[in-house]
């Protein structure tokens, strides 16, 4: 567990002024901890949450949507850090770290059921840090926050809670995991599930054991479609709301426990388009956001771009579940690599993912037609697999 330390001999001259605190404080060390003891400088803290603020209404003040009724986060419930105690660590991205909730003392809705298994995301990552890096993780929690509160799809994650306060938490108590989230705990990944696959597929069937028509491998097709088809229907819905979710990838897709319904999670990426008619219209964003693996063309050269950059993300990771290989990272002056089709995969499958990772964003599908043709192959399979079943 890392505990997060700041160079306090360059505090001294900075207090109170947020240009010099972004410097003084540029260089934060950790040390280990047994427990983890995230306190910061009371002065830092604030800055923190003002220039966090600061950041984070910029990005959605211009917002036509999370301005307006769909916003629910100041209805969820509100936890001080105090009112939880988190057991491990499960997992942390490049911005966040996610810890297992192991109780809440206040009562709310997430006490009710005393089964469900939540989680806290908060900002406490890495072992090296800067003020700079502080911010950008604040502004990525409190983004994703503002945006999951005000979405309402079958496939991506809710958000269960909050620390009171919002951003403001960082003064009121100067500790590093005094702002995070809560949601629902979700025991499989997508990364997990494609290890089993691969792990299914190297496992062979003696043909004494299978069945006459139906293989192995088709009802395995099955189920990787309707996993594709699951993240296309979050996206369409996504695309339809002007957001763009920018993250594509594995790592922030995952399974929910019991049913096993597919969550697209971590939004700290995502951002909004203005209100305009033509959804073709393409923006100029500042720098690369998102992992180069996943990343289309547009995104990569830093030219203006627009929902569909998703939509080459998702091909690409949509080739990934079919072919259960790590697509290649793009070459040498940023040249995307359009990976191979195996000829036995199902035409259909092939033209979608030859739409959806078309260089040329003009002709490259939207999300609509994607998801649309993904549910009616995977139809279509489901209806073979019974026929054969008979
Ligand atoms: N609800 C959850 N349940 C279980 N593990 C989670 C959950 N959310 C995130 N994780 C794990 O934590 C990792 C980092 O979370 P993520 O939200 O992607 O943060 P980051 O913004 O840092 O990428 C994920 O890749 C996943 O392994
Ligand atoms: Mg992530």
């Amino acid at each position: 567990m890392m505990r997060f330390t700041v160079r306090r001999d360059l505090l001294p001259a900075i207090a109170n002024k947020t240009e010099a605190v972004l410097q003084a404080c540029d260089t934060f060390t950790s040390a280990e901890s047994s427990d983890s003891e995230h306190e910061l400088p009371a002065d830092v803290a604030a800055q923190l949450a003002d220039s966090t603020l600061k950041s984070v209404s910029k990005r959605l003040g211009n917002s036509e949507y999370m301005s307006g009724r769909a916003q629910t986060i100041s209805k969820l419930p509100h936890f001080k850090r105090d009112e939880i105690e988190i057991g491990n660590l499960i997992d942390h991205g490049g911005f966040a770290a996610v810890y297992e909730i192991k109780s809440i003392s206040k009562p709310s809705e997430l006490t009710v059921h005393k089964k469900k298994r939540y989680v806290m995301k908060n900002a406490t990552q890495t072992e090296t840090t800067t003020f700079q890096h502080l911010t950008t993780r604040a502004k990525h929690l409190a983004i994703e926050g503002h945006f999951l509160s005000s979405l309402d799809h079958e496939n991506i994650i809710k958000l269960r809670g909050w620390s009171t306060g919002g951003l403001l938490s960082y003064k009121s108590n100067p500790r590093l995991d005094a702002f995070f989230l809560i949601f629902d705990y979700l025991p499989e990944m997508l990364t997990d599930r494609m290890e089993r696959w691969a792990q299914e597929q190297r496992q062979r069937v003696p043909f004494w054991l299978r069945r006459p028509r139906v293989t192995a491998s088709d009802t395995l097709l099955c189920e990787r479609i309707k996993v594709g088809l699951d993240i296309a229907s979050a996206l369409e819905y996504l695309h339809d709301k002007r957001i763009i979710y920018r993250d594509l990838k594995p790592s922030n897709v995952g399974f929910q426990s019991g049913n096993g319904t597919l969550k697209l999670f971590d939004f700290g990426l995502a951002v909004e388009l203005p209100l305009q008619d033509d959804l073709d219209q393409a923006y100029k964003f500042p720098g690369r956001a998102g992992t180069r693996r996943y990343m289309s063309p547009e995104v990569l050269l830093e030219r203006p771009y627009n929902v569909k950059a998703d939509v080459y993300s998702f091909s690409i990771l949509l080739w990934e579940i079919m072919a259960l290989r790590k697509p290649k990272l793009p070459g040498a002056h940023l040249q995307v690599n359009i990976p191979n089709v195996k000829a036995s995969w199902p035409a259909e499958l092939k033209d979608i993912l030859k739409r959806g990772w078309c260089m040329d964003l003009m002709s490259r599908a939207h999300m609509k037609e994607i998801r649309y043709r993904l549910s009616r192959l995977h139809s279509s399979l489901v209806t073979k697999e019974r026929l054969e079943d008979l």
